[in-house]
């Protein structure tokens, strides 16, 4: 086997490992989430998962994805099978969910991605905003984005431009996937993110000096950072606190362990880790959520921007944003600022989000680089002409509840009792402070045996109770719109399928089964 990649650079690491979180979660899922769970509501759920799932996940994701990656195995399958010194044959089939939902995620996320580029674009120009008061000017961004989604009737507003947005970001992105680990993604990020950064405190500073409309700018800070007590007792704001921790620090997905796959033995995971998930939260709770909340607020007022997030992230980041920016001078400058930093924090996100299923195609299938990154590519374009032309019938939503929802808490779930019962906790502690610049403190050996593992199995019962059962059966789900869902579970689960029957083939060629 040819020698596996690695990163050129700590800092390039780091920076790639920051790509990787930091996407549109932050900047507009994260807002609608504390919006919808009433703010500083959110915030205590919200740091108490970052505490017990976030951080000590991340260890783990990055601890077992260099042990995978010393023992040749870039993807989860084989981490999950030497997890269990290879005595366990279901572990690594299990795995297999940690190559598939990333390429679902991917499939739909490099599509929201491509929006952003198309509404960058769009609001250069200026189409994207209306003309009249603020009525008609929030009616015209609103429309906009409906004819945007709905291609097919899309000619009026933007012509076969969105699926111009949609396949230059995708030929963009498979570029820099055949370029590899260092050549491609290592330099995406390198630019990429500490551009983002730059954006997002421009446009912080700008919202922060806004003048107030609805309400003040400061009335917006105070509904996210006034803590409510009594939210320790509402189970749905902890399940959307656990879901946005997951979901923005891109655990339970099999992603982080790819990148880490790239690590060599003796590099620090500790301190690296914890400074990529602290270095997420910091562009989520204080960039993310300085900008669409305290703006609509301040817009809005309070009532209103709630109102706004119960429509969702794209009623939020690309309705009201609008008719915020359209009250600034220079509009057409905010919102190509705000719309092309969504994009370079969605395209570093797609690049990791791909990773899994590069190396999995890589190693266990034996394509070349170039050839792998090709294939995500044709796979995205291909899978992805399903929810492009079906998006209204909800097919993007599916793919996001069972890959980038529900089955993220699933994965964690056997990847903690894979890491700190199989594996066993005391190896696993050793192996996380393999050439760690950070001692990990005491108390979270028992969080990673204990707390944690009855956190998550905690959510699921309750999730799977609550939720799962009625989201099997559609509740609520438009009878005409049922078989489509139908066929987006069938991709998905032939997805699996698929990758299963490839892992028993390379398994078998390897002579890795006994
Ligand atoms: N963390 C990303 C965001 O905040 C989304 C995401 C979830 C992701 N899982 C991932 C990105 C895996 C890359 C890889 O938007
Ligand atoms: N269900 C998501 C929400 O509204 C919508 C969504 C799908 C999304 N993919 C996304 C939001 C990527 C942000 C980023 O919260």
């Amino acid at each position: 086997m040819a020698q596996k990649e690695q990163w050129g650079t700590r800092i390039g690491l780091v920076l790639a490992m920051a790509g990787n979180a930091v996407g549109l979660g932050n900047f507009l899922r994260f807002p609608v989430q504390a919006a919808q769970n009433g703010g500083g509501t959110f915030m205590i759920p919200y740091f108490i998962s970052f505490l017990l799932l976030g951080v000590p996940l991340m260890w783990i994701e990055w601890g077992v994805g260099r042990y995978g990656g010393t023992h040749g195995h870039g993807t989860v399958p084989g981490m999950f099978d030497v997890l269990t010194d290879r005595k366990k044959k279901w572990a690594k089939y299990l795995g297999i969910l940690g190559v598939v939902m990333p390429l679902i995620v991917f499939i739909y996320y490099t599509y929201v991605a491509s929006w952003m580029l198309g509404f960058s674009f769009f609001s250069l120009t200026g189409k994207y905003f209306g003309s009249g008061d603020a009525q008609a000017k929030a009616d015209h961004v609103r429309t906009f984005l409906a004819n945007y989604q709905n291609i097919g009737e899309s000619a009026a507003v933007a012509g076969w431009m969105p699926v111009a947005f949609f396949a230059a970001t995708m030929v963009f992105l498979g570029w820099i996937l055949a370029r590899g680990i260092s050549g491609g993604i290592e330099k995406l990020a390198l630019y990429g993110v500490p551009l983002l950064f730059v954006l997002a405190i421009i446009l912080v500073v700008r919202i922060l000096t806004m003048d107030p409309v609805a309400a003040s700018p400061s009335e917006g800070l105070n509904f996210i950072w006034n803590p409510d007590w009594s939210s320790l007792g509402r189970s749905g704001v902890w399940i959307a606190a656990a879901g946005q921790m997951f979901f923005t620090l891109s655990i339970g997905m099999g992603s982080i362990q790819t990148y880490a796959s790239y690590l060599r033995e003796k590099d620090d995971v500790t301190l690296t880790g914890l400074s990529t998930a602290a270095t997420n939260e910091f562009a989520e709770v204080v960039l993310g959520g300085t900008i669409a909340i305290p703006a609509a607020v301040t817009f809005f007022g309070v009532a209103g921007a709630t109102a706004i997030a119960q429509g969702g992230s794209f009623d939020l980041g690309i309705v009201a944003m609008g008719s915020v920016f359209q009250g600034f001078p220079a509009a057409e400058l905010w919102g190509f600022l705000w719309f092309f930093l969504l994009f370079i924090a969605g395209i570093t996100s797609c690049v990791a989000l791909a990773s899994p299923t590069i190396s999995f195609l890589q190693e266990e299938v034996g394509f070349t680089r170039k050839k792998a990154a090709g294939a995500v590519t044709m796979l995205g374009i291909g899978l992805g002409f399903f929810h492009v032309v079906f998006l209204q019938r909800g097919v993007l939503d599916e793919w996001d509840y069972w890959a980038g929802t529900f089955g993220l808490v699933v994965f964690a779930a056997i990847e903690i009792v894979l890491f700190a019962w199989i594996f066993g906790i005391n190896r696993g502690w050793d192996e996380l402070h393999k050439g760690a610049d950070l001692k990990i403190a005491a108390i979270y050996k028992p969080i990673m045996k204990w707390v944690t593992p009855v956190f998550l199995f905690g959510m699921l019962g309750w999730w799977g109770y609550t939720e799962a059962l009625p989201k099997l059966m559609m509740a609520g789900v438009e009878e005409a719109d049922m078989p489509y869902l139908w066929l987006a579970r069938l991709l998905m689960l032939s997805m699996a399928a698929v990758g299963i029957v490839l892992i028993k083939r390379s398994w078998n060629r390897k002579g890795l089964e006994r």
